[in-house]
């Protein structure tokens, strides 16, 4: 905490945020009355601290349902993950993991003790237990994803995941993040609390997963290279290095830079559907639940936009407190647009005049703000509330930022 206030001085709203996030209730729900449930949610926790927290406020039916979806995908990709075990053993259960999780006590023990989440396999009679207790209409959803997920996993353990073209790249994140934005799209609208049209815009549910994932695979470029994961797709590195690998070089710096905002406008061409997609969503809970994680996208993709960092650091992520600030700043859609616009002009101010990629970045950067202005008139009015908060940090206002502190210091004691 201590640390994430002092990264977070000179952005006063942040560390405002980042103070009331300290001192808000952990959970704000107790799950000791339902021992299924409490032992789901322990499992949601242990895998995944971020999306137990995004969770939270969607209700209990629509809750359990998410939960499990993720438990269950969680379980596939752990098995799918783990390269101690041989391809012969791990390809079938990756091609029936659909029907697995109707097998009432069946656990998985064959992890190597490394794998992350191996618990959750050990115990999985506990996810399949819950599975089955869910409506029909969820389970259905759920195998059918997992099936399509585990058959795209075991095509690519056996030929090897080879991104040539931005149509693989595309593919690639269709399997491991698209069809999860498919899925949540049909619990939306099997719940009754979205309209069917949620469920029937298949392309911008998928657009929402990729958006997200490209994000990823840019951000962690560094780290997957160092595992001899290679998702940047050749069609793109290949116009400015020979081998993926010479990006990292010195000398290539220019062309690193070029490579880097091809990607981002690769994965910002993404947003317009991400917009089109939030503004179909009625319900003020399931809306929180899809703005978080698209937030923390376009703003993580602004930290990334000529940052040539990604190629000398691994782990290059927001502020905790920059987190806690747009989770908290985006529970209505009118500040979640004003979240946009005010990305989008940090990432079009932030480009180079002389980057091949300048003119095709400005013009999604002013499409982005055109959507936002037409579709949630209210985000302008927003965006400058947001500005003034951002504004008070970056004139370099540290004594807001101390006084803020003192406060949060003093409240603190008072609670203690
Ligand atoms: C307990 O939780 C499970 C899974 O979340 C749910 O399906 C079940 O209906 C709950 N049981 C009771 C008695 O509320
Ligand atoms: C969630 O996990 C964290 C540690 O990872 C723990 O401190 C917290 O108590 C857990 N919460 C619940 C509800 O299990
Ligand atoms: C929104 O959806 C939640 C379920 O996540 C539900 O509890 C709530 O009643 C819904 N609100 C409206 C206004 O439909
Ligand atoms: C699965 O594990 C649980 C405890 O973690 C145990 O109670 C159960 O019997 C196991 N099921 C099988 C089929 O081994
Ligand atoms: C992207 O990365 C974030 C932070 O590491 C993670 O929480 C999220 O699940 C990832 N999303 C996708 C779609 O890979
Ligand atoms: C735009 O960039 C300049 C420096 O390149 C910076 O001083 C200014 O604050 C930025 N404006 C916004 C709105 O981000």
């Amino acid at each position: 905490m201590a640390s994430a206030i002092l990264a977070s001085l000179l952005h006063p709203s942040e560390v405002l945020a980042l103070v009331q996030y300290k001192l808000a209730p952990k959970t704000k729900y107790d799950y000791s009355n339902n021992k299924t449930r409490e032992r789901l949610y322990h499992h949601l926790n242990m895998t995944s601290r971020s999306f137990a927290a995004v969770i939270q406020d969607l209700d209990d039916e629509l809750k359990d349902a998410i939960c499990l979806f993720y438990l269950v995908l969680r379980g596939l990709d752990t098995i799918e993950d783990d390269m101690t075990i041989d391809l012969e053993i791990k390809l079938p259960y990756l091609k029936t993991f659909h029907e697995i999780i109707y097998q009432k006590g069946w656990n998985f023990t064959e992890n190597g003790p490394n794998e992350k989440d191996r618990q959750l396999l050990v115990e999985f009679d506990t996810v399949i237990e819950g599975f089955l207790e869910l409506k029909p209409a969820y389970q259905t959803i759920i195998a059918d994803i997992t099936k399509r997920m585990g058959n795209g996993m075991a095509h690519y353990a056996t030929a090897g995941i080879n991104v040539v073209t931005n149509a693989d790249y595309d593919e690639y994140c269709h399997y491991v993040a698209g069809l999860v934005g498919l899925g949540l799209s049909e619990m939306f609208t099997a719940s009754g609390f979205e309209s069917p049209m949620v469920a029937e815009r298949k392309d911008l549910s998928n657009s929402m997963g990729l958006f997200l994932q490209k994000t990823n695979i840019t951000r962690d470029f560094l780290e997957d290279l160092r595992d001899n994961r290679r998702f940047w797709p050749e069609e793109i590195w290949g116009k400015y290095v020979d081998e993926i690998k010479d990006l990292t070089e010195p000398e290539n710096k220019e062309k690193a830079l070029q490579c880097l905002s091809h990607m981002v406008v690769n994965a910002m061409a993404h947003i317009r559907d991400v917009l089109e997609y939030l503004s179909m969503i009625k319900n003020k809970s399931c809306f929180k639940f899809c703005a978080i994680p698209q937030v923390m996208a376009i703003a993580t993709l602004n930290l990334l936009h000529t940052n040539y960092m990604i190629y000398t650091h691994e782990n290059v992520k927001i502020r905790k407190g920059e987190t806690v600030w747009l989770m908290k700043e985006s529970s209505n859609v009118d500040s979640v647009a004003a979240i946009f616009r005010l990305y989008a002009r940090q990432i079009n101010n932030k480009s180079n005049p002389l980057d091949p990629h300048f003119v095709d970045i400005g013009v999604i950067c002013g499409e982005i703000e055109q959507i936002c202005v037409s579709k949630y008139p209210g985000s302008t009015a927003e965006l400058h509330r947001l500005q003034a908060g951002v504004m008070a940090g970056t004139s370099g206002n540290v004594l807001t930022a101390a006084a803020v502190v003192a406060g949060a210091i003093a409240l603190k004691n008072v609670i203690a």
